[in-house]
């Protein structure tokens, strides 16, 4: 490993040839400069990608976020993200169902491929990327419905449940798959113990590790394969995220999780695999998760991961 200054990895290198000596500290306090090693993401695992990200650059309007990232994310396990506040975690949860596209002043350049098909080609349908990559946000953010609302909501949008006069004509009953989709997705979520007596109650009365709970079986309703989480323990108290890590870790059976957190020890309890991305949008390291918090190649995600910038 090198603890060499290499000024081309500093990102604001590019764009100025007037560059101080003062501006090559100006990275997060207490980061070394080193040269970053390209195998350090090269991340063998066994089976086939489910996503597969390649040279993604992100904009926001001149401003840099992430640059040239390249790492392919496995199915059927958890990945975490983790990184000093502003590095691009976010913004590269984001990337994976598009949506930056909401985002006017980002621009994202690269590719991101769901099962060998890219996802950023024109025309893609990103309702159906959106099902099939699903996300939970930092806050919980339930509809103002009833908790049999927030679960069927998606499903009806997307016409997995048929209502309205045709399908009562066709005697479809669809209250019943309702019925059943509810219970299915909220005992999924661990909540159905606490909420089945009051499936008609307003989800807003819920306690947050509660909301966030039913946000997880909302997302899980419309049968979603990679659920995108984006530090979504970070408002609860320690017995709601250790339900919420407890049902992280169930879900990867079947589905693939990314989730970013700013929590070291829940990285390392709950992920399989960590990326590690620095200032400037790097990623610097991406390996088993035992050997990025025990055996770093990086200096720089040595000095992070014990704390001593960030
Ligand atoms: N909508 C936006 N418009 C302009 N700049 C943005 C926007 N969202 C993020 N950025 C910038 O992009 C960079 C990366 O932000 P991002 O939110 O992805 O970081 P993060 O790693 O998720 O940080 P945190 O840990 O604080 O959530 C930051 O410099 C941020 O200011
Ligand atoms: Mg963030």
């Amino acid at each position: 490993m090198s603890n060499t200054q290499n000024a081309s990895h500093d990102p604001a290198e590019s764009n100025r040839d007037d560059r101080s000596a003062d501006a090559v500290t100006q990275t997060t306090a207490g980061e070394s400069q080193e040269e970053t090693q390209t195998e350090w993401t090269d991340y063998e695992f066994r089976g086939e990608p489910k996503l597969s990200v390649d040279d993604l650059d992100v904009y926001y309007g001149d401003e840099r976020a992430l640059q040239g990232i390249t790492m392919d994310i496995p199915e059927n396990s958890v990945t975490a993200l983790i990184g000093p506040s502003g590095c691009g975690k976010s913004t590269f949860l984001r990337c994976l169902n598009r949506m930056n596209d909401r985002i006017k002043s980002a621009s994202v350049d690269g590719s991101v491929e769901l099962e060998g098909e890219e996802i950023y080609q024109d025309g893609l349908d990103l309702v159906t990327l959106r099902k099939r990559v699903g996300m939970v946000f930092q806050s919980p953010n339930p509809f103002p419905k009833t908790i049999r609302d927030n679960i069927s909501y998606g499903p009806r949008k997307h016409g997995d449940i048929e209502t309205g006069l045709l399908a009562r004509l066709l005697g479809d009953d669809s209250g019943e798959r309702e019925e059943k989709l509810v219970e299915r997705c909220l005992k999924q979520a661990a909540l159905w113990e606490e909420v089945s007596d009051r499936l008609d109650d307003n989800a807003l009365g819920l306690s947050g590790g509660q909301q966030q709970r039913l946000c997880i079986a909302r997302c899980l309703a419309v049968d979603p394969e990679v659920i995108l989480m984006d530090e979504p323990a970070s408002a609860l108290d320690p017995i709601a995220t250790a339900k919420i890590e407890d049902l992280i870790e169930e879900l990867a059976e079947e589905y693939t999780v990314v989730v970013v957190t700013h929590n070291m020890q829940q990285a390392a309890r709950i992920s399989d695999q960590t990326a590690v991305f620095l200032t400037g949008g790097e990623l610097v390291e991406f390996d088993d998760t035992d050997k990025i918090f025990e055996n770093p190649e990086s200096q720089r995600v040595e000095d992070y991961v014990t704390g001593k910038f960030g």
